[in-house]
C-alpha cells in the first residue's frame, strides 16, 4: 500500500520562496487601529438606517402591528412588511438546488422561529429605527413551539449535510458485535450552537436603477449573487458585493442570509442607501446555527484489542422549513478501522431557525462523542487510550479502502503524546492531584477533517515596471488568508513580496469559490499559483522565442523565475528580467488567467483528510466542580503550510472552540416558548482569555502529493474535532465521572468529588 510521504519534497524547496514564512497579517495593523473599513462602517450619502423587528414567539402568526405608531415617530421613514414590501421575483421558500436555503422575507404573516424577522422599520437615525421597531407592538396567536429533539415525530433524512448519505452500513455491524468480547453502548447529548463572529451580519445596500451594491460580509461571493440575483430578477453581474474584512464567519456568512436580503429590500423600498445590522441577539435564529444532537455510539473489541464493530448514530433536528441536518455520525467513516462500520441519522423538525454550517459541521460534534465513546471502550478493555488509539486508527480509509495519511496521524500522536508527557499517566482515573489538592485528568482525542477543493480562478498581471498583480475573489474572515494568497502570489509570479499587489475580497474579481469547508487555501491558492504559472510562461515565451534575448532558444531546458528575473534552468548566468522581457517587447503588462479544481483521478484512489491528535490536562476543584483546562496539545498534520503564523492560529483557535464544546457554549432553550434564553454574550458562554490556559499547536510535516500540486489542505476546521474529545475524556480521568451530556458543567460533577 503506497504510504504518503512525510518528507520534505524536492518541489518544497523552491527558489526564492516566499511559502512557508510566518509572514504577519498584511492588514493587521489596519485593523488594530481601526482604519480597516468593515462593511457597517460605510456611509454612503443619503443612507437611512433599517432595524429588523424579530418575533418573540417561536410558532404562530402574526396577529397585528401597529405599524401607525411606529411611523409617527419622529425620523421613521417607512416601514416594511408583509404587505408593504418591494416585489420580490422568486419565493424566498422556492428551493432548486441543495445550496439554495430558504430565508425569511416577510413573505407572510407566519412566525416559524423565535427572533424571526417580522417587519423592518427604516428610519433617519438608528435611533428612530430602534424606537419605531419597538412601537410596533406586535400581538401573536401563538402555537405551542417544538423546542427540542423530542418533541416531534422524527424521520430518517433523504440526505444530510449537503447530499451526503443519511444511512450507511459497511460489513455486519451485528455479527460484530455479537463475536466482541467487550462491547460499549453510550448515548451523547450535544446542545444547540450559536454563531457568534465579533462581527454580526450587517449590510450596506444601495441600488442603482436594476445596479446593486452592497457592503457586507460574505464567505462567498458566488453563491450570494445567484441567491440575490434569482430573488430580485436581476442579472449577477448587476450586483457588486464588497467583503474586504470579515470579522469572523465560521459558516455563518457562508450563504447569504435573510436579515441582509431584507436590507436590500428596504433599500429598495426607500430608493436610498439603506444600513441594517443585526443586534447580538438577532443573530440567534435566522443566521444558521449548529443542530443539537444525541448519539449513540457502540462499539464492540475483541480479545485483543481490535475493533470488531462500531456503530455511530444521530438524532439532529432542522427547522419546520428547510433541510439541512448535521452529518454529525459520518466522522465514524474516517478514523477508526473496524471491520464493520453503522452510521445512521434520523431528524425531527424543530420551530428554529435553520441549523446551517459551523465550523465543522458534523466533524465537530459528532467527535466529541466518538471520541467519548473511543475512551470508554479503551476503558473497558483496560487499555491505555493511546495505546488503544495506536491499535485502532484506520491505517486506510476503513470504508473506501483508499489510503491516506495515516503516517501522518501516526506522527501527531507520537509528538503530541511526547510533547504533553502522556507517559507519565495513570490508567485509573481519580489518581492524580495537584499541590493545591485540586484532581487532575489527562485525556486525548483525536482531530481528523477532510482536505476539500472547490473550483477558483485567478488572473495574473506582469507589468515593466517590475511589479505583479494577482487577482481573485476570495475571502478573509480574518484568519490571514491574503497574507497567504499574496505569498503564493509572489511565488508564482517569481516576484519578491513587496513587488505584489493581490486583490480580493469583491464579487468583481474572479470566482475564487467559497471560503468554507477549510478549502480556500487549497482552492484559490492552486488558482493562484496556476495563474502565476501561465503568466510566467507567456513572459518565458517573449524571451525564449526573440534573438536578442540571453534566454534564446532555452525553451527545452525551460526557465526558473525568481525575483523578477528569468534564469535559464540549466545555465543560471544566463538571465533577464521581466522589465528588460516586457520593455524590448513594447508591452505595458501581459496576463493571464488560472484556474483551480480537485482532481478526479487522484480523489479517485486517494482518500484526503487532514489529521491530529490533542491531549488535554484539566484540573477540577474539588469543593466546588469548577473545571478548568490547564494544558492542552495538539500536534495536527494538513499537507504544506503556507504561513506557520496563520496555520498555528487556526489549529489555537479551533482548540478553543473545541474547549468551548466541552465546557461552554450552550444555547439554554425554552420549552415552553422556543425562546432561547441566553441568547448574548453574557450568558452564552464562550472561552475568554482567562479560560484559555497553556497551548500549544505543532504542525506536523507533511507532503500529500496527491490533494493538489502545492500539497494544501485545509486547517480552519480541523483543531475543534479532537479537543472536545480530549477534555471530556480528561474530566473523566480526573473524577471517575463520565459527563455524556455537553457542555459538562460544575452540578454534572459535584456528586463525584
Ligand atoms: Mo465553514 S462551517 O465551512 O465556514
Amino acid at each position: 500500500m503506497p504510504e504518503i510521504s512525510l518528507t520534505r519534497n524536492p518541489a518544497y524547496a523552491r527558489h526564492g520562496s516566499n511559502i512557508g514564512q510566518p509572514n504577519t497579517r498584511h492588514e493587521g495593523a489596519m485593523k488594530v487601529t481601526g482604519k480597516a473599513r468593515y462593511a457597517a462602517d460605510n456611509h454612503p450619502a443619503g443612507m437611512l438606517y433599517a432595524v429588523i423587528a424579530v418575533s418573540t414567539v417561536a410558532r404562530g402568526r402574526v396577529a397585528s402591528l401597529d405599524v401607525a405608531a411606529a411611523k409617527a415617530h419622529a425620523g421613521v421613514v417607512d416601514v416594511m412588511t408583509p404587505t408593504h414590501k418591494p416585489a420580490l421575483a422568486m419565493h424566498p421558500h422556492e428551493k432548486n438546488n441543495p445550496f439554495m436555503f430558504r430565508v425569511d422575507l416577510l413573505q407572510d404573516d407566519q412566525v416559524r422561529y423565535a427572533n424571526q424577522a417580522i417587519a423592518v422599520v427604516i428610519a433617519q437615525t438608528l435611533e428612530a429605527a430602534t424606537e419605531g421597531a419597538a412601537l410596533l407592538a406586535p400581538r401573536y396567536e401563538t402555537e405551542p413551539a417544538r423546542a427540542d429533539l423530542d418533541a416531534n415525530e422524527s424521520f430518517v433524512p433523504a440526505a444530510v449535510g449537503v447530499g451526503a448519505p443519511a444511512v450507511h452500513n459497511h460489513g455486519d455491524v451485528e455479527a460484530g458485535l455479537a463475536q466482541a468480547v467487550q462491547r460499549i453502548e453510550a448515548t451523547y447529548e450535544t446542545p444547540a450552537q450559536y454563531h457568534n463572529p465579533i462581527e454580526p451580519h450587517a449590510i450596506v445596500a444601495n441600488w442603482d436603477g436594476d445596479k446593486l451594491s452592497i457592503d457586507t460580509p460574505s464567505q462567498g461571493f458566488v453563491f450570494a449573487q445567484m441567491r440575490i440575483a434569482g430573488l430580485f430578477g436581476i442579472s449577477p453581474e448587476n450586483i457588486h458585493i464588497r467583503s474586504p474584512y470579515l470579522g469572523g464567519g465560521f459558516g455563518s456568512k457562508g450563504m447569504i442570509s435573510g436579515p441582509q436580503i431584507l436590507g436590500m429590500m428596504a433599500a429598495k423600498l426607500v430608493g436610498k442607501p439603506v444600513k441594517l445590522v443585526l443586534r447580538r441577539e438577532q443573530m440567534y435564529g435566522p443566521v444558521g446555527h449548529r443542530s443539537p444532537s444525541r448519539q449513540t455510539v457502540r462499539i464492540g473489541v475483541d480479545g485483543t484489542g481490535v475493533l470488531t464493530a462500531l456503530s455511530h448514530h444521530a438524532k439532529v433536528a432542522s427547522s419546520t422549513f428547510d433541510d439541512f441536518f448535521e452529518p454529525a455520525a459520518d466522522v465514524a467513516h474516517t478514523l477508526y478501522a473496524s471491520p464493520a462500520i453503522a452510521t445512521s441519522h434520523e431528524a425531527v423538525r424543530l420551530d428554529t431557525g435553520t441549523p446551517l454550517f459551523m465550523r465543522a459541521p458534523g466533524e465537530a460534534t459528532g467527535s466529541i462523542a466518538l471520541e467519548s465513546a473511543i475512551d470508554e471502550a479503551a476503558y473497558a478493555c483496560g487499555m491505555d487510550p493511546l495505546a488503544f488509539r495506536l491499535k485502532n486508527y484506520a491505517e486506510v480509509e476503513p470504508i473506501s479502502g483508499k489510503p491516506f495519511s495515516s503516517k501522518a496521524l501516526r506522527e501527531c500522536y507520537a509528538q503530541a503524546s511526547e510533547r504533553f508527557g502522556w507517559a507519565k499517566r495513570p490508567l485509573a482515573p481519580g489518581q492524580m492531584r495537584d499541590e493545591a489538592g485540586f484532581r487532575v485528568g489527562w485525556g486525548m482525542g483525536t482531530a481528523v477533517f477532510p482536505a476539500l477543493m472547490f473550483q477558483g480562478e485567478a488572473r495574473a498581471v506582469l507589468r515593466d515596471d517590475g511589479t505583479g498583480l494577482m487577482e481573485t475573489g476570495a475571502e478573509d474572515m480574518g484568519q490571514g488568508a491574503w497574507t497567504a494568497f499574496t505569498q503564493i502570489s509572489a511565488d508564482g509570479l517569481g516576484l519578491d513580496l513587496d513587488r505584489v499587489e493581490l486583490r480580493a475580497g469583491t464579487s468583481d474579481l474572479p470566482d475564487a469559490g467559497i471560503a468554507g469547508g477549510s478549502a480556500h487555501t487549497a482552492t484559490a491558492g492552486m488558482a493562484i499559483h496556476n495563474a502565476g504559472a501561465a503568466v510566467i510562461a507567456k513572459l518565458a515565451a517573449l524571451a525564449t522565442d526573440d534573438k536578442r534575448s540571453p534566454l534564446f532558444g532555452a525553451g527545452n531546458a525551460g526557465v526558473v523565475a525568481r525575483s523578477g528575473r528569468l534564469f535559464r534552468r540549466d545555465d543560471e548566468s544566463r538571465s533577464e528580467s521581466y522589465v528588460d522581457i516586457l520593455t524590448r517587447a513594447g508591452l505595458k503588462e501581459i496576463e493571464a488567467r488560472g484556474k483551480s479544481a480537485s482532481d478526479p483521478a487522484a480523489q479517485a484512489n486517494y482518500a484526503m483528510h487532514a489529521h491530529g491528535a490533542v491531549f488535554a490536562e484539566v484540573k477540577v476543584d474539588p469543593d466546588l466542580g469548577q473545571i478548568r483546562v490547564t494544558r492542552l496539545v495538539g500536534a495536527f498534520a494538513a499537507g504544506r503550510v503556507i504561513n506557520p503564523r496563520m496555520v498555528q492560529s487556526q489549529y489555537l483557535g479551533g482548540m478553543i472552540w473545541g474547549m468551548s464544546f466541552a465546557l461552554h457554549e450552550h444555547a439554554i432553550i425554552d420549552r415552553r416558548s422556543g425562546r432561547i434564553l441566553n441568547a448574548d454574550l453574557a450568558e452564552y458562554h464562550v472561552p475568554v482569555n482567562a479560560d484559555v490556559p497553556a497551548m500549544e499547536a505543532l504542525m506536523i510535516e507533511e507532503y500529500d502529493p496527491y490533494v493538489n500540486a502545492l500539497g494544501i489542505k485545509g486547517v480552519g476546521e480541523i483543531g475543534i474535532t479532537g479537543s472536545a474529545g480530549a477534555i471530556a475524556n480528561a474530566v473523566w480521568h480526573a473524577t471517575g465521572k463520565r459527563v455524556r451530556h455537553f457542555p459538562i458543567k460544575i452540578d454534572d460533577l459535584i456528586d463525584a468529588l
